[in-house]
């Protein structure tokens, strides 16, 4: 009998990048989720299959890779995955082999969390399966060493709104204050499609402000302030200001190097359409940009960003972090 977990992707509506710099940023819980299963084995291997990442294989307890299906390629996309699970089996007094099964419609490497998401399910799936209580703050944990593997210096703020759920102000090294947003906030997602590195776009902004120090490191500090005053505007519900809020904070994301021409248009086009505000989200570089609309003009803004070439969804906020699927 296998157990199932479920964790959910998330938007940054305000802070990326700056929150790497210690700066404070605002995250979503959408409600798109990560399904992984996971079932004992006979062996002491460790099978995992996603689909989504077109990878799946086996780890030995000597940690050797055998592909079943991606070549060379799916080691590293599964080695996260793998992370949260040997995390969880180092706990158990047995030794044990493990299955597990990914099934998810977050889109991949497109700045929705779907790697948070994957391994905060994962650790949550394989605990229930042996009978190991842990707290959300040991599967932050065990997240945030898998979003390690994927990028060496993430602030956390993926494994924690997968873990917690809801609208996070977010601060690395601080922890997270949960927001108490009462309003619908009507989100639109575009997504361009276009697959990047979040550790090559941490990497660009690093270059950036170690080259131009006196430029950068006041737009980090300034996005951190937007942060702040976003904050108080999803709390009054002031949809006016937190769409004003994330033109700006768009504006310094193209300053800071990580927007593009793709990301630009969509942006253009949701507002165009009528969207009270829209920028990038996540990494940048390509993956999605999210538009604030007026909950009578969502079909307008989907469609606008369709005309112009993106995927575009309609996201809704939601409380639940990772659980057990009964
Ligand atoms: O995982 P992504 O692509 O949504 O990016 C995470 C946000 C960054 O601020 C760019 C990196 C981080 O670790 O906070």
């Amino acid at each position: 009998m296998g157990v199932i977990a479920s964790a959910p992707a998330k938007i940054i509506l305000f802070g990326e990048h700056f929150v790497v710099y210690g700066e404070p940023a605002i995250v979503t819980a959408i409600d798109k989720r990560a399904h992984v299963t996971a079932e004992l084995r006979k062996d002491k291997r460790i099978y995992i299959r996603s689909p989504d990442l077109k990878a799946s294989g086996y780890f030995s307890q000597k940690n050797h890779f055998q592909a079943e299906q991606g070549g060379q390629e799916a080691r590293p996309k599964l080695e996260p995955i793998k992370i949260a699970v040997q995390k969880i089996l180092a706990l158990s007094k047995e030794e044990n082999g493990v299955n597990i099964d990914v099934q998810s419609n977050i889109p991949v490497a497109a700045g929705l969390g779907s790697s948070a998401a994957v391994a905060a399910a994962t650790g949550t799936a394989v605990s229930q399966l042996l009978g190991i209580e842990i707290s959300k703050e040991d599967v932050f944990r065990i997240a945030y060493e898998a979003e390690r593997f994927v990028h060496g210096t993430p602030s956390g703020i993926d494994p924690a709104i997968s873990t917690h759920g809801g609208v996070l102000l977010f601060c690395k090294d601080k922890g997270f204050t949960p927001l108490n947003v009462k309003e619908d906030i009507p989100l639109v997602v575009g997504d361009t499609g276009i697959e990047r590195s979040t550790g090559e776009m941490v990497s660009g902004v690093r270059q950036r402000r170690e080259r131009y120090p006196s430029i950068v490191n006041p737009i980090i500090k300034s996005g951190g302030k937007v942060a702040l005053r976003a904050a108080k505007a999803l709390e009054t519900g002031d949809l006016n200001a937190l769409g004003e809020l994330m033109n700006i904070n768009h504006a310094m994301l193209s300053a800071i190097g990580v927007s593009n021409e793709f990301l630009d248009r969509l942006v253009y086009s949701a507002r165009k359409a009528g969207a009270l505000g829209a920028k990038l989200t996540g990494a940048g570089g390509g993956g999605c940009m999210v538009a604030l609309s007026p909950p009578d003009k969502l079909k307008q803004v989907v469609d606008a960003i369709k005309l112009e070439g993106g995927v575009a969804f309609v996201a809704r906020k939601t409380n639940e972090g990772v659980r057990i699927e009964g």
